[in-house]
């Protein structure tokens, strides 16, 4: 390979040239999510863009997105890695390789204990020590689509103080949506600790970080799902209540029907663990069909082994391995906007 090739962190006078090579990597449609990250992640830091530069050209990139995890009643230190790309001028000479371990090193010496990524090209991750590990999901099948508001048990009139199920306002909601998703989350898996300013930032807001749709009981906003925009397909990849307000989900789940109905699909996926309670809401409603689908995308890597053991029994759970055996991270439960 020619050329002088230096593994490093990117300094920040070269974060427009970073942008230029992922968006040569992915396409342009990558372009406002790398802006929002580079420019309106509060999180980012200078060592969290590792490149390789090839006479100083910047011809790799991976960025490392600090996201400690709930992890039972402890906390995580987890670094999510994203945005792995190489500029197609210098593709298959092993940069990616290289600046991915350079990214192990930084994560390593900086305290994290595991790495996260999402991928469709697993064997790449794998020859460096990455695990597969499925994210649970599943899938409402409707034949035909129950009418939005029916089968939610026999002959169910609206209870007078039913919840009402309307669109997310981010300028009276936000503050309730947060202590609900701090609430519903508690003692979780899996779910990023996403602060104040992390909720309010250009990067959370490019990852579609905001609900669609609240429930309202006597004023209060008690639960909330959060859902692609409708078109060829619905997915639904969030949805938490208050304590006790689990009654909220089947409204919910019934608004989310009439969406689907509303673009004549006929099928919603759903990125919610096993036992959530709008899973249960979607098993009630005469004519759905509830199947499990899980997502094959996310790989970890341990860190640190003995911090990951240790809090594993603290918990009550088996013991995480290198490589990770399946079962040792389970149950992890992560948020789709989260996804660095
Ligand atoms: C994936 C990517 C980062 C690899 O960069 P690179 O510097 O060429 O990587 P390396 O030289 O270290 O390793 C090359 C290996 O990548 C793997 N790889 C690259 N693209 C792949 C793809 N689309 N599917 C499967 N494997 C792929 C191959 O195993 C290849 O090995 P080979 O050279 O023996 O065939 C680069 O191809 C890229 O930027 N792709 C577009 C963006 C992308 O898909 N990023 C990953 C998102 S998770």
């Amino acid at each position: 390979m020619t050329g002088h090739v230096e593994i490093r962190a990117a300094r920040p006078a070269e974060y427009p040239a970073v942008l230029e090579t992922v968006c040569a990597a992915f396409g342009e449609r990558v372009r406002p999510y790398m802006t929002a990250m580079l420019w309106g992640d509060p999180t980012l830091t200078t060592e969290d863009i590792r490149v390789a530069a090839v006479d100083g050209a910047i011809a790799s990139v991976v960025r490392i997105a600090d996201r400690p995890i709930r992890y039972g009643t402890a906390t995580l230190r987890l670094a999510g890695v994203g945005a792995v790309s190489t500029h197609p001028d210098y593709q298959g000479r092993g940069l990616a390789s290289r600046v991915l371990e350079d990214a192990a090193c930084s994560m390593r010496e900086r305290g994290y204990h595991l790495a996260m990524l999402f991928t469709g090209i697993q064997p790449f991750y794998a020859r460096l020590g990455w695990t597969a590990v499925s994210e649970p999901g599943f899938r409402v099948v409707c034949s035909p689509l129950p009418r939005s508001g029916e089968g939610l048990g026999e002959g169910a009139a609206p209870r007078p103080e039913a919840p009402i199920i309307r669109p997310f306002d981010q300028s009276r909601d936000l503050p309730a949506i947060m202590r609900i998703y701090d609430a519903f989350n508690a003692g979780r898996f899996g779910p990023y600790l996403r602060t104040s300013a992390y909720w309010r930032c250009a990067h959370s807001r490019e990852r579609n970080i905001m609900p669609s749709l609240v429930a309202e009981q006597s004023g209060e906003v008690i639960a909330y799902a959060s859902t692609t925009p409708p078109g060829n397909r619905l997915i639904l990849y969030e949805a938490a209540c208050l304590p006790g307000a689990g009654d909220a989900f089947d409204p919910l789940a019934s608004a989310i029907i009439g969406q689907a109905q509303a673009h004549d699909l006929t099928a919603i996926e759903a990125r919610l663990p096993p036992g959530h309670g709008l899973r249960r809401a979607f098993q009630h409603m005469k004519g759905a069909t509830v199947e499990d689908r899980s997502h094959p995308g996310m790989m970890l890597l341990p860190l640190d082994l003995p911090a990951l053991c240790q809090a594993a029994a603290s918990q009550g759970l088996p013991d995480w391995s290198a490589p990770l055996k399946e079962g040792a991270a389970r149950p992890v439960v992560y948020w789709w906007p989260d996804h660095f």
